[in-house]
């Protein structure tokens, strides 16, 4: 008998299979599954069509060659493995690239308007580091979209959806996850899922940082929940930082300023009025890769030639103003009301913001099977696809790929085992202490500062540029937040307790930036987005062979590595050609 004795203290719901996170990951995966003629229960910790989906405005890269016919998917192919300095799994990255055009066709046809040419098909316009114009847009909204889309598509196949549901713990019988544990939001009232098989999509965790596009859904949960349950996480150190969110006023920091502006001809210029990409990356120019970008801006700031508010500004006023609003109308729209300016007339002023975790859950390229049986992951939470560094664009036909993937492949493995019987009742009592643990302690730590000092410590020491002492000292740091965030209390009730949500965030958080910092202190090179000062240059010999692996053994947090499986001939013909690391040249063009 667990802690309650029985089970009306907390209401049961029973799928074929369970789908965490409704972003355009879960909403794909839930509709491959409930094609498949199964039960699939769709969780979201936020409102449906919330998500940070919609923070891929820019569009969806997929090699339709509407607008440049020689692009093919192998050039896509070659892009992602470059721009991901060869991290990535070339198996998913191969699956990616030839599947994206279909799943793209499939969003029209389910009706997404997209943007289109003289001709009728869909648009595409040039993104950073793409050697075409791949990107199909729908202005500068494109995930939000294809959120509408993939919603309108799953509401009618039958699928259960629970809004406002923070999902906080795997449950297992013995090797196999057969349900999740959690609380609905509005009310704190627990709840439990019974599942043959879990998709776990729940995306990043960007609320770590301090300056982030992400917005407070971006915590974690997921990926440190997977990681309890025993799955393996890699590359965690890989970080991304979009090169241009708002800077001013402090309110809207970090809110992200879509790569469809330099998409669409718009120059970043410092404070001399320089374009000052002419350094870093003369061929590319602003639509280089966002590593080298987001890196050529810090350096601008640190040398002195920032602007006011330690950005650069970013130019569209040399194009035409109908063009500008026509084409983004969201930025020309996010800048008019939140910073009192015309795009038209007047320059952005932009920085670096925390946007997208390239590292995450490590799953079977085919399936989104993890390394824990009955439990799938797609979009940001999952890794490998990305490498070193994502592709702008490359994250929305990502989600619809592998989403349906390991929807497709969760259905396929459920139908294969039985419902989970009763579920050992101790792992519940065990969360449910965690979660009363604030309103029972004696402790005096507030949830949001430790929130607070979280975000400093990793702004601070963990961003753009790493050194082993700053990393050690954010290790440090972290530790000593774990052990303080079992004193943290909070008063009131469960009924919507943000100080309560927060408590048990600040756990997940804790864990991901643990893995993160040890994985980032492991990976002794530079390489994509991981700068480390003390080891500038890349070490293909060592670290370019390798993907670093988090998991949890005996209590601990164990880190070690993988080999990258070498790529066949063929597939390594296509990437000839770009052999130095855009960046390394920018940097050596600046003495480093
Ligand atoms: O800048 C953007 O529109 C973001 C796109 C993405 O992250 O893929």
């Amino acid at each position: 008998m667990g802690r309650f004795g029985n089970v009306d203290k907390y209401e049961t719901h029973e799928h074929d299979v369970l789908v965490i996170g409704a972003g355009g990951a879960g909403l794909r995966a839930a509709i491959a599954a409930s094609a498949a003629g199964l039960s699939v229960g769709l969780v979201c910790k936020s409102l449906l069509g919330k998500a940070h989906t919609v923070m891929a405005e820019g569009g969806i890269a997929a090699a339709l060659g509407n607008v440049d016919p020689a692009d093919s998917w192998e050039t896509h192919f070659a892009d992602t493995m470059r721009g991901g300095q060869f991290l990535n799994n070339w198996r998913m990255v191969k699956i990616f690239a030839q599947e994206a055009p279909q799943r793209v066709l499939e969003l029209e046809l389910w009706g997404a308007a997209f943007d289109r040419t003289p001709q009728g098909k869909i648009l595409q316009r040039p993104f950073g580091a793409h050697s075409y114009r791949r990107l199909c847009h729908v202005g500068d909204r494109t995930g939000l979209e294809l959120l509408r889309t993939l919603q309108d598509q799953g509401i009618h196949q039958g699928m259960d959806v629970y809004m406002e549901v923070t999902l906080t713990r795997l449950l297992k019988d013995g090797d196999r996850v057969v349900g999740a544990f959690g609380y609905r939001r509005e009310n704190g009232r627990f709840i439990l899922f019974k599942a043959k098989a879990i998709v776990v999509a729940t995306g990043g965790w960007g609320k770590v940082y301090k300056v982030t596009s992400n917005s407070w859904e971006s915590t974690g949960d997921g990926l440190a929940a997977a990681y309890e349950a025993g799955a393996e996480l890699i590359d965690m150190e890989m970080v991304q930082i979009h090169p241009t969110g708002m800077v001013w006023p402090p309110g809207v920091r970090g809110i992200l300023v879509t790569e469809a502006v330099r998409g669409e001809g718009g120059r970043l210029l410092n404070s001399q009025g320089e374009r000052f990409m002419e350094r870093y990356d003369p061929k590319k120019m602003e639509l280089s890769s966002r590593d080298v970008v987001a890196r050529a801006i810090f350096r601008e700031v640190e040398a002195g030639r920032g602007t006011p508010h330690g950005g650069a500004w970013l130019d569209v006023t040399h194009l035409p103003a109908d063009r500008i609003r026509k084409k983004l109308p969201s930025m020309y729209d996010q800048f008019l009301q939140l910073a009192d300016i015309d795009i038209t007339k007047e320059k952005m002023e932009v920085a670096p913001t925390v946007h997208y975790a390239m590292g995450g859950i490590r799953v079977e390229p085919e399936t989104g099977a993890s390394t824990v049986p009955g439990l799938f992951a797609a979009g940001e939470v999952a890794a490998g696809l990305h490498g070193a560094n994502r592709l702008g664009g490359n994250s929305l036909s990502d989600l619809l790929v592998f989403g349906k993937r390991a929807g497709e492949s969760a259905a396929a493995y459920a139908k294969t085992v039985d419902h989970p019987g009763s579920i050992d009742e101790s792992q519940i009592d065990e969360e449910v202490s965690i979660l009363l643990r604030p309103f029972e302690s004696k402790g005096t730590e507030n949830p949001y500062l430790i929130h607070e000092e979280l975000q400093e410590t990793m702004q601070n020491w963990v961003g753009i540029r790493r050194t082993a002492e700053e990393l050690e000292k954010a290790l440090d740091k972290i530790l000593e937040l774990q052990q303080r965030a079992q004193n943290i209390h909070v008063e009131g009730s469960r009924l919507y307790n943000p100080a309560w949500h927060t408590a048990r965030d600040d756990l997940f958080m804790l864990t991901v930036c643990e893995a993160i910092v040890r994985s980032a202190i492991y990976r002794k090179e530079s390489r994509g987005a991981h700068w480390r000062a003390d080891f500038p240059d890349k070490d293909d010999a060592v670290f370019g062979k390798v993907n670093i692996v988090t998991r949890k053994e005996r209590g601990e947090m164990v880190i070690s590595t993988i080999p990258i499986e070498p790529m066949p001939e063929d597939l390594a013909a296509l990437c000839q050609g770009v052999t130095t690391a855009l960046w390394v040249t920018a940097d050596s063009q600046e003495g480093h």
